[in-house]
């Protein structure tokens, strides 16, 4: 069975009357890889990201996520399991008064035995680096925290893929860090496919591809490097560069020959040194 997600020709609205939020999209997500739709505030990324694991169900065109097509109602509950998610603000996703509690939520509400529940709750535990928090009440951990328990009782579930629908985006910069790192651990040693849903130009750096959400529309499609120095085409849909490549853009044009695709501030630093000294 594939673990890949497949959305052909979707068309979305919220009522009969409504205008379309979804136009045309049509896309694949492979297993193991990291996906991030980037777009700005309204531009169809959250209703697009609950047509994954079945929270919606097409009426116009098809979503198959984990080789099952989501019109089967009889599969959401299955398809759940496989596609989990976490949502922007960790203080509504605490349901437990210990971490060890709230990791066990799902794995409860999907009536796996104590003994197994038991193992996958502490081994979850123990892959977001939350061990010694176990009796903790999650209100009191910090934002970074509360989404790593978050992640651990999504990871109990044993999902194919885990959305994170600006899961980062009331996290302070360290708690950010905390959690994409641990993101890129469990894509890396899991082999779990990550979509993160993001207005964040920076936080889209780290995916292996980027599809640009526009008016309910897929705008553009490619690698970071492709999609984030485009300073242009991000305008267009009402976003701008990272800091860096708008820094690198106007060296080039100050004539610093600079290489393309230099996004990150190392990146920077190491394409500057490397240029030879003005003589
Ligand atoms: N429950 C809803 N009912 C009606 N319209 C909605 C609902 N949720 C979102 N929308 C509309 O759908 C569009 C896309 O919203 P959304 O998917 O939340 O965008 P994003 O996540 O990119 O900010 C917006 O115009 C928004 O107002
Ligand atoms: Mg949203």
């Amino acid at each position: 069975m594939t673990n890949d997600i497949h959305v052909d020709h979707l068309y979305f609205r919220y009522h009969e009357q409504a205008p379309y939020v979804l136009h045309d999209i049509s896309l694949t997500v492979k297993q193991g890889e990291w996906l991030t739709i980037l777009g700005h505030n309204g531009s169809g990324k959250s209703t697009l990201a609950r047509f994954f694991n079945a929270l919606h169900v097409p009426k116009e065109g098809k979503v198959i996520s984990c080789g099952i097509d989501t019109k089967h109602a009889n599969e959401w509950v299955n398809i759940r399991r496989q596609v989990a998610m976490v949502f922007q603000n960790p203080d509504n996703q605490i349901v437990a008064p210990t971490v060890e509690d709230d990791v066990a939520f799902g794995l409860e509400n999907a009536g796996i035995p104590y003994e197994e529940m038991h193992e996958r709750v502490y081994r979850s535990i123990e892959r977001l680096g939350l061990r010694g928090l176990e009796t903790q009440e999650p209100h009191r951990l910090s934002g970074g925290q509360k989404q790593r328990v978050a992640l651990a009782g999504a990871l109990a579930l044993r999902p194919k893929v885990i959305v994170l629908d600006e899961a980062t985006s009331m996290l302070d910069p360290t708690g950010r860090i905390e959690v994409l790192s641990m993101v890129e651990k469990l894509r890396k040693e899991e082999n779990i496919t990550i979509i993160t849903i993001t207005h964040d130009v920076t936080e889209a750096m780290l995916a292996d591809r980027i599809i640009v959400l526009h008016e309910g529309s897929m705008a553009y499609e490619g690698t970071p490097d492709e999609i984030l120095s485009d300073e242009n085409a991000l305008r267009k849909v009402g976003l701008r560069a990272p800091f860096i490549v708008q820094m690198a853009n106007e060296l080039k044009r100050q004539q610093v020959p600079l290489p393309n695709g230099v996004l990150s501030h190392e990146e920077l630093v190491t394409s500057l040194c490397k240029l030879k000294p003005i003589t």
